[in-house]
């Protein structure tokens, strides 16, 4: 359960880290979990994901995603052929968006009472899970997440969405930590959410105010640094964003 003090800064930042919320062995499963996955991965099927280009978001396979375990390459890790130059497990970017659905390990991890019980006190009524993912920040040829408010992608009306962040190793500023803007879930209404559309269900950001969109100063961003099975709450309306992982440290063993 969550502290007073807990949620007093939750509700002052838009974030808050709850310091070991899984066991070092509840880590080591949900990683050796990942490491099955990629083994049995069908590389040949899956796509490129970038954070800068939403048009690649469009694809049937990003799409079809939301019910699947599915992987994502890095853009760095193809070449000017499209063919992969870099063994599976560090060329993945991300695998989702399903795992909390299908997969035994996250399943048990992801639908903890203490984890409802936390979205409750955070004032979800009725809390469901719709998306999960694996974010690997790879060493070397992983890119930046540009800064971006969840609620964008997971939108409701009102706002409810919350991520639940849950570091696999320790993240810090050299490879590639969590940084987030207190307070920005005050003050940056969502300018924009983003919807399938037309006959082929592409991918467009729509407006949702005529209102200029409220300026975010980067030198404000607080970076979240984390142990291994700490976890981090986001509100769908902080702003957050992560450098790329400029140390050779490498997420899997494989
Ligand atoms: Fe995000």
């Amino acid at each position: 359960m969550l502290t007073s003090a807990q949620l007093a800064s939750y509700q002052k930042n838009g974030f808050l880290t709850v310091p070991k919320y899984l066991s070092i062995a509840e880590v080591a499963s949900l990683r050796q979990s990942i490491e099955r996955i990629i083994s049995k991965a069908d590389m040949a099927t899956s796509s490129v994901f970038s954070s800068d280009d939403q048009a690649g978001s469009s694809d049937a396979y990003f799409l079809e995603s939301a019910e699947k375990i599915s992987c994502f390459y890095e853009e760095k890790a193809l070449n000017e052929r499209g063919e992969v130059i870099r063994g599976k497990a560090s060329a993945i970017n991300k695998i989702g968006h399903a795992l909390h659905d299908l997969d035994d390990t996250f399943k048990a991890v992801s639908y903890k009472p203490a984890l409802k019980n936390m979205a409750k006190q955070l004032g979800l009524a009725e809390p469901g899970i719709v998306q999960s993912q694996y974010i690997f920040k790879q060493p070397g040829i992983g890119g930046d997440v540009k800064p971006h408010q969840d609620a964008t992608f997971l939108y409701t009306d009102p706002i409810s969405c919350t991520g639940f962040w849950i570091a696999l190793e320790k993240a810090d500023r050299k490879n590639g930590c969590l940084f987030a803007l207190p307070g920005s879930h005050r003050t940056s209404p969502l300018p924009k959410r983003f919807v399938r559309t037309g006959q082929h269900h592409e991918t467009i950001f729509r407006a949702l105010t005529d209102q200029k969109p409220t300026h975010w100063d980067l030198n404000e961003m607080q970076p979240i640094e984390v142990e291994a099975g700490d976890l981090v709450l986001l509100h769908g309306l902080c702003v957050h964003m992560s450098y790329a992982n400029h140390s050779p440290r490498s997420p899997m063993p494989m």
